[in-house]
């Protein structure tokens, strides 16, 4: 018979138990589901809500539950639908009719919502360190690269010279703040639900501050309606790795172009790359693909669990099972991601001679040239102007703007003098840029000890 049999004269039928349980999935809940029965357990025993002796059968019998669980000696069934009431029947069937008291001043509605907080909060914590790594590297590889010139683009048009530490720390920024949001998620997760019940809180009475406090929460859950139909955490670590994906998408889709042959800034080692099954010559970045077409499914995620949640009436709703398919799912795909990504950067070649070569095309240093007209007194907007002129020349002869005569230079401006040359070769046209956050090579210095010293207090 079902747990909550008795108001039933007949079985479910046997559609209804498939389509009802979710058993298959939220299975993976199943050490939290104990960590929080034993917490509450326990906190039974010492109100005397149940004798201490009945408390410590049920802890010990849940405890060796779990043990049993993880050597695989017990199986789940459909018949008890979920995780919890599994747990349960383990639990009744091993210590008999004392397992039955487990659930006093208890709901499986406030229990879903502890167990998916407790499972959240340690793939968080998971999460962290897997994000940290990749910072790791990219730190790494950037203070290898501090002098490495490469061209910045502005609509994929080469567009100034910077260096490929400045390209890396920005990747690097953009994960700092992703590992900022996901700690802001973890402090607004931070908050023991138990004692909500089903809604309605409960007569018993319990002493949630102790549960609070045996597992590691900061507060409790202010309102018991909301207790158990909150799942802003779920949605708001959705929306963090939807926003990090996005990031590792964009890096994904730059290690893409640059293993092209047109841009040969890159080849990822045959560690992290596959094959073609026809074309014999292919080395293809598939792990790079990967990562940026799984942002389309956390996406997707994280779209579905705001659906099921927009007219929820309070308090739970069966709808809300439909959380946990979509959580586990951009758990999974996160963590999968961020694995890959570290060791494919660290692995990768930069081939800094393609770079520093790229550099020197596209009038990268057109705007110094115009700077310089700016520094002997020409309003920048004048200069501007005969610069365009002179890069147009440029264009149509087929040469760089550094390939210009003085004569030809004094064609378009009378100030410019033979210091010119030094002047806009793109290494010194990165060095100038000095400001804080530029790509001077003192200023990524700067930029790479506060990194670090950042990183290191974040481990
Ligand atoms: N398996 C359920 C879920 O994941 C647990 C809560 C069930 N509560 C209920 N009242 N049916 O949401």
């Amino acid at each position: 018979m079902k747990l909550w049999g008795g108001r039933f004269a007949s079985a479910s039928d046997k559609l209804t138990e498939d389509f009802n349980a979710s058993i298959s999935f939220d299975q993976r809940m199943y050490r939290q589901d104990i960590t929080g029965s034993i917490a509450h357990a326990r906190m039974l025993g010492g109100q005397g809500i149940i004798s201490s002796e009945e408390a410590e059968l049920i802890i010990r019998g849940l405890q060796e539950i779990l043990a049993e669980l993880e050597e695989g000696k017990l199986e789940f069934t459909v018949e008890a639908e979920d995780v919890h009431m599994n747990i349960e029947t383990f639990l009744t069937a091993k210590i008999g009719e004392v397992g039955k008291k487990l659930h006093t001043g208890r709901s499986r509605n406030d229990q879903v919502a502890l167990d998916l907080r407790l499972y959240l909060r340690d793939e968080i914590s998971e999460i962290r360190t897997l994000l940290l790594t990749v910072e790791e590297v990219l730190l790494n590889l950037a203070t290898k690269n501090i002098e490495t010139i490469m061209p910045g683009y502005t609509h994929l048009q080469k567009a100034q010279p910077i260096t490929l530490a400045h390209h890396l720390l920005a990747w690097f920024e953009m994960l700092r703040r992703d590992l900022g949001r996901l700690e802001d998620c973890a402090k607004r997760m931070d908050y023991m639900p138990l004692g909500s019940g089903a809604l309605a809180g409960t007569g018993f009475d319990l002493d949630r501050d102790a549960v609070k406090e045996e597992l590691g929460f900061a507060s409790l859950t202010r309102n018991s309606l909301d207790g158990v139909s909150d799942r802003d955490y779920a949605i708001e670590f959705m929306s963090f790795a939807s926003i990090m994906m996005m990031h590792l998408s964009r890096f994904a889709e730059e290690l893409i172009l640059w293993s092209t042959e047109e841009f040969s800034f890159v080849e990822l080692s045959d560690a992290f790359t596959t094959g073609s099954s026809i074309m014999p010559q292919k080395k293809n970045p598939d792990l790079a693909e990967l990562i940026r077409g799984k942002t389309g499914r956390v996406y997707g995620d994280l779209l579905a669990l705001l659906t099921v949640m927009k007219s929820l009436p309070l308090a739970y709703n069966k709808d809300m099972q439909e959380d946990k398919e979509a959580l586990f799912d951009v758990v999974d795909t996160v963590k999968k991601c961020l694995l890959v990504l570290a060791p494919m950067l660290e692995t990768a070649n930069f081939k800094t001679d393609k770079m520093a070569e790229a550099a020197k095309g596209g009038f990268t240093n057109a705007t110094d040239l115009a700077d310089y007209l700016a520094g002997k007194g020409l309003p920048f907007r004048d200069a501007h102007a005969v610069v365009g002129r002179a890069v147009l020349h440029c264009i149509r002869e087929g040469c760089r703007l550094e390939d210009l005569s003085l004569n030809a230079y004094k064609e378009f401006s009378p100030q410019i003098e033979a210091d010119i040359y030094d002047f806009i070769d793109v290494a010194a046209c990165v060095a100038r840029r000095q400001v804080p956050g530029a790509p001077a090579p003192s200023a990524v210095k700067q930029a790479l000890a506060e990194a670090e010293e950042w990183l290191r207090g974040s481990k």
